[in-house]
């Protein structure tokens, strides 16, 4: 069984990620190599698939959660910066951007299309100082997280007081109908289209494990607890369409 079932660990013991890796330590190379891969096409299988929902609705929930202009943001898990390009136009020229990602082949993405300071590095390990940035987003990453409580105390840590975390994330549907029309999107919709525009070769093996970890990730209750035990205050999870989960934490 992966020892992805620490038990901090964001994803359950699951027979299915057995397929993909054997421990935390094989996890983290096997999903490294998985987004290098992918960092080329993922913008294009992201817009054709609409997994992480579009850039109107990143940009919503940080604008929403409150990134204002002139604000120190750091993007964790920031990909090819999907979420820190809409993060960059909400905080303007007076602002600081800090994308921070493990992948080289992601950060390189998107340093090639944002002018931003890149950090290659894991959530639970961040190599900032305490009280640093006013905003922290993460999006459709947190399930790739092998220790939350780790993850969210360096959260706090960097967090100025008053600062704010904003965790998108995509979670399981409740209703039986609602997890079918998932599987329906990821098992036969996805492969159809990519067969379609020949796009997705790149991402394939991503996209096949995204879908095998919207089952296996822990409950949005658990994540709560763990932003409530690393000591945030204001924690709360608001859902859109059911699935699109926005986590939300502020640093007393
Ligand atoms: C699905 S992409 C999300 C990219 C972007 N945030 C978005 O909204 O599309 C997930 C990213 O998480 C990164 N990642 C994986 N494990 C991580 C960890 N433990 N800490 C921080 N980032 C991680 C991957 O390298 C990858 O770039």
């Amino acid at each position: 069984m992966p020892d992805t079932n620490s038990p901090n660990a964001a994803l359950k013991a699951d027979p299915r990620l057995r397929t993909y890796f054997a421990d935390e330590a094989e996890r983290r190379a096997v999903t490294q190599a998985m987004f290098n891969q992918a960092a080329a096409g993922y913008d294009r299988a992201e817009n054709l698939t609409a997994l992480g929902s579009g850039s109107w609705y990143r940009r919503d929930v940080l604008r929403r959660n409150g990134l204002k202009a002139g604000m120190t943001i750091l993007d964790i898990a920031a990909g090819t910066g999907l979420v820190a390009v809409e993060a960059q136009s909400l905080i303007g020229p007076q602002g600081r951007l800090l994308a921070l990602d493990p992948s080289p082949g992601m950060l390189a993405e998107l340093a090639s299309k944002l002018k931003v300071e890149t950090i290659e590095a894991y959530a639970e390990a961040i190599p900032l100082p305490d009280d640093h940035v006013d905003f922290i987003s993460m999006g459709y990453a947190l399930r790739h997280v092998g220790d939350i409580d780790q993850a969210f105390a360096e959260y706090l840590r960097v967090l100025r007081p008053g600062g704010r975390v904003c965790i998108m994330e995509i979670s399981r549907p409740k209703s039986r109908i609602g997890q079918s029309m998932m599987r329906f999107h990821i098992g036969v919709v996805v492969p159809f289209l990519a067969r379609l525009t020949g796009s997705l070769a790149d991402v394939k093996l991503l996209w096949e494990y995204y879908g095998d970890t919207i089952d296996a990730a822990i409950e949005p209750a658990l994540i709560l607890d763990g932003l409530r035990r690393a000591g945030f205050v204001d924690v709360e999870c608001s859902v859109s369409l059911g699935v699109f989960r926005e986590y939300l934490g502020r640093k007393p």
